[in-house]
């Protein structure tokens, strides 16, 4: 059963649903009985017990999806938040400030615009890599050493700024008047652009973070080195920004010598313990995401979905909150931290955040659950011996890894789970150390977005990065 769901799931995202009704009539009503189901039937079964604040009532907690679902899922456990918003006081403020952050200005600016807001001057550059594609590049000039910031999985240059000019960690390094540059990866929504292909084709989208790996991180690294006449630099990354970070410097050795030091946000690599249900998802049916892929082509990743409605529900419950938080696909991907949302900015990370992505780059995260390892992408045994001479994908040579890493991981991360970075290290010669963020809830997106995460991240970023 698992690889039904996968199937409505891919065909809804790849095809806007076009083609599901030809292939798999009978879909459409497995889909409403689901999310009928799902709305009558309670599925949070165990709460955790602590209290941060006021607003923690929307609580971490570990979901088992009714039965007819968890038929299908199979033994998924799913995390969950719901919000048990009872406190209708609680629900009242959280609207009330929301509602009056949907008036600030940032909602509509753009990074340029932003950065110009907040009294910083910009460059804006362009860079093509090696097959095609042109990235955007972001600099906000400074005197000190480059430092390269790079996002995470279906993010943008945005996430360094949206916390804001106190808290952005764009702001902080260029307030320490570091030569600040942000890449943007191939697909999103700067770096929408090809020298031949149009967005439109499914060829353009046909790349996972192999390729930003490979190709974008190494241009967009060698234009910053040419520009600024520096031999290294140092290299921040959150999420896949480190998955890209350990392909290039695995796959193209030579690059450990051009960053000085790398800081890991999030290291995301192994991915046994992943709890993001988006990945989680793309994992079980690998075979069949192919054989789905092949006819329908590589695409963008565009969740509208029915099913995407449904994991709302059975993520975030249902309710105006619920509404609100997992109408963003990228807190369904990544997870959330009630406790250290900053709720009137809510409305300026929602309009600046998910930037784009790739099926692939979803797919290959959700392969690294089934085969527990860090590997190549997974074309299946005919096409991997074409392209690697293996039947199996081959696994990245962290063993090439040279720059010095230090680590930066939290308990409640749904991609990057403590146990897998352990793994990660365990792997590598060169990580320095692993600091652990002192808040149990915090999550993957806590470390762009969090109330406190200047405090609690940003000030050992710094401390780390001029330690170098
Ligand atoms: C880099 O060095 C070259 C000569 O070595 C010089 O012409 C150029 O102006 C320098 N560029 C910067 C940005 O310092
Ligand atoms: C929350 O966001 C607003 C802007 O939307 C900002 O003015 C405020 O400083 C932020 N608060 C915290 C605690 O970061």
């Amino acid at each position: 059963m698992i690889p039904n769901i996968l199937l409505i799931y891919v065909l809804l995202e790849c095809c806007n649903g076009q083609i599901l009704s030809n292939l798999f009539p009978s879909f459409l009503e497995t889909t409403a009985d689901l999310e009928h189901e799902l709305a009558k039937t309670p599925h949070v079964v165990k709460a955790s017990t602590t209290q941060s604040n006021a607003l923690t009532v929307s609580r971490l907690t570990v979901t088992k999806p009714p039965a007819k679902l968890a038929s299908i899922l199979g033994s998924l456990e799913l995390p969950s938040y719901t919000n048990h918003l009872s406190n209708a006081q609680v629900a009242d403020e959280f609207l009330a400030t929301y509602n009056s952050g949907l008036k600030n200005e940032d909602v509509h600016f753009n990074f340029e615009q932003l950065v110009t807001k907040y009294g910083r001057d910009y460059e804006l550059h362009e860079v093509i890599t090696k097959d095609g594609y042109v990235l955007s590049l972001y600099r906000l000039l400074g005197s000190r050493d480059p430092v390269f910031l790079m996002h995470g999985l279906l993010g943008s240059a945005d996430d360094f700024i949206i916390a804001g000019p106190e808290d952005g960690l764009a702001y902080l390094l260029a307030q320490q008047d570091y030569d600040v540059w942000l890449g943007n990866a191939r697909g999103n929504k700067v770096s929408r652009a090809h020298i031949s292909l149009s967005p439109s084709d499914a060829a353009f989208w046909d790349f996972s973070w192999h390729e930003i790996g490979v190709y974008d991180l190494p241009t967009m690294i060698d234009y910053i080195l040419e520009n600024t006449n520096k031999t290294s630099l140092k290299y921040v990354g959150h999420s896949q920004g480190t998955t890209a970070f350990f392909v290039m410097a695995s796959e193209k050795p030579e690059y450990n010598k051009k960053v000085s030091l790398m800081a890991a946000l999030s290291p995301v690599a192994f991915m046994t313990k992943v709890r993001s249900p988006m990945i989680r998802l793309m994992a079980p049916g690998t075979s069949l995401l192919q054989a789905v892929s092949k006819s329908a082509g590589q695409n963008e990743f565009l969740p509208d979905g029915k099913l995407t409605r449904l994991l709302k529900k059975l993520i975030c419950g249902s309710g105006m909150l619920a509404n609100i938080i997992c109408g963003n696909l990228m807190f369904l991907s990544y997870g959330f931290d009630f406790a250290q949302f900053n709720i009137s900015n809510l409305p300026v990370i929602f309009s600046h955040m998910p930037s784009g992505a790739s099926m692939k780059q979803l797919v290959h995260y959700g392969q690294g659950l089934i085969n527990e390892d860090f590997r190549h992408f997974d074309y299946g045994s005919m096409e991997n011996s074409e392209r690697y001479g293996t039947m199996l994908a081959p696994s990245y040579n962290l063993e090439n890894i040279k720059t010095p890493i230090w680590m930066f991981c939290a308990e409640s991360d749904w991609l990057a789970d403590p146990v897998d970075v352990e793994i990660l290290r365990s792997k590598l010669k060169n990580v320095i150390d692993i600091y652990k963020i002192q808040n149990k809830e915090f999550n993957h997106i806590d470390f762009v977005i969090a109330k406190d995460v200047a405090k609690l991240v940003y000030r050992m970023v710094l401390k780390v990065l001029s330690s170098f």
